[in-house]
């Protein structure tokens, strides 16, 4: 996800169970012009595997070439962005706007798997309105053109992030395809991720479900291996991972920048903590780590007056 599944991220979930993760998206244009903020976001673990690369754009000549890179860079997938719903990404023709050009999405997907011996997999929405909800078919296209896997966001473009995940239309999709069909929309938890495996789907992709919450990976996996569920850390806990993602953090970008990704990841983090409202508003103010281990501490103070799930200002 732009601006949080950075690699600090990609390993706390990886740590809580996540089987597999995927870079924030990057532009296969910015790529060819060796954009160094593009490449930073290729930054992988060498500790993580499998990590899949996730690309935009709608030119297959561009895209061929930022699937040489990702390669190159030793990923392990190379994902293709169709459900970007950003004006800004659409407008040039990638993201979701690919849903109304199936035939140039399927050349693009072509050009990539004649570009590299990455297994290439599909990101999409449901469709780009109500009215156009050609999830299935166009699941069907990128399998014909060579798409290993397709993941299925189950809104439209047009609803963005509101109304709910169509659950019925991505169960119509693992009909339509028989390459493995990763269920995305609306799980938090076990109760939505069992919602989800009903559909069919082989798999489950994780986005806001996991912001500030990336033991959500462990109390799925200990539903799927019919194990007891796991409580969430304790507060405590929770604000030693904070820590330790700020940290990362700061390696990857440095402090100042760091310190503003940090402002948005924290404050995620402190959802449902006690005396939430406040300590999000020194989020907001972050400036240096400084800032940050004196947010964990004072988290770590409430800890001691509160338990989890005590009524709060959060
Ligand atoms: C802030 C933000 C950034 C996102 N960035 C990406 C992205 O880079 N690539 C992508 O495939 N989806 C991205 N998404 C969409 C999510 O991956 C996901 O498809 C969507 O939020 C629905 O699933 P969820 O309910 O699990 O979040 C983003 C969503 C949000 C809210």
């Amino acid at each position: 996800m732009a601006g949080n599944t950075n690699l600090a991220y990609r390993r706390l979930c990886r740590r809580f169970g996540a089987e597999l993760t995927t870079t924030e998206m990057v532009s296969s244009m910015a790529l060819q012009f060796g954009d160094e903020k593009s490449l930073a976001l290729l930054e992988r673990g060498h500790d993580e595997y499998p990590v899949a690369a996730q690309v935009f754009g709608s030119e297959p000549s561009v895209l061929a070439q930022a699937a040489r890179a990702v390669e190159a860079r030793g990923f392990h997938v190379l994902d293709f962005n169709i459900g970007c719903p950003v004006p800004k990404i659409t407008g040039c023709g990638g993201g979701s706007a690919l849903l109304r050009e199936p035939e140039l999405a399927a050349r693009c997907v072509r050009a990539m798997v004649a570009a590299t011996s990455l297994p290439v997999t599909v990101k999409h929405r449901a469709g780009w309105d109500d009215a156009s909800k050609n999830g299935p078919e166009f699941a069907r296209r990128m399998q014909d053109a060579g798409a290993q896997a397709v993941t299925v966001h189950g809104r439209t473009r047009e609803q963005k992030y509101t109304g709910c995940a169509d659950l019925d239309l991505i169960a119509r999709v693992v009909e339509a395809v028989d390459i493995p069909v990763i269920g995305n929309g609306d799980v938090t938890d076990v109760d939505s991720a069992r919602r989800m495996l009903e559909t069919g789907v082989r798999g489950i992709a994780i986005g806001r479900g996991a912001l500030g919450q990336p033991w959500v990976f462990a109390q799925i996996r200990a539903f799927l291996e019919d194990r007891p569920i796991p409580e969430p850390p304790a507060l405590a806990e929770r604000a030693s991972l904070l820590l330790e993602l700020g940290a990362g953090v700061v390696d990857l970008y440095g402090e100042r920048r760091g310190m503003l990704i940090m402002r948005r990841l924290a404050a995620d983090f402190i959802r449902g903590v006690p005396g939430g409202a406040e300590l999000r508003q020194d989020c907001n103010r972050f400036q240096s780590c400084a800032d940050l281990e004196r947010l964990a501490q004072r988290w770590t103070t409430a800890s001691d007056r509160y338990s989890i799930g005590a009524s709060s200002g959060a």
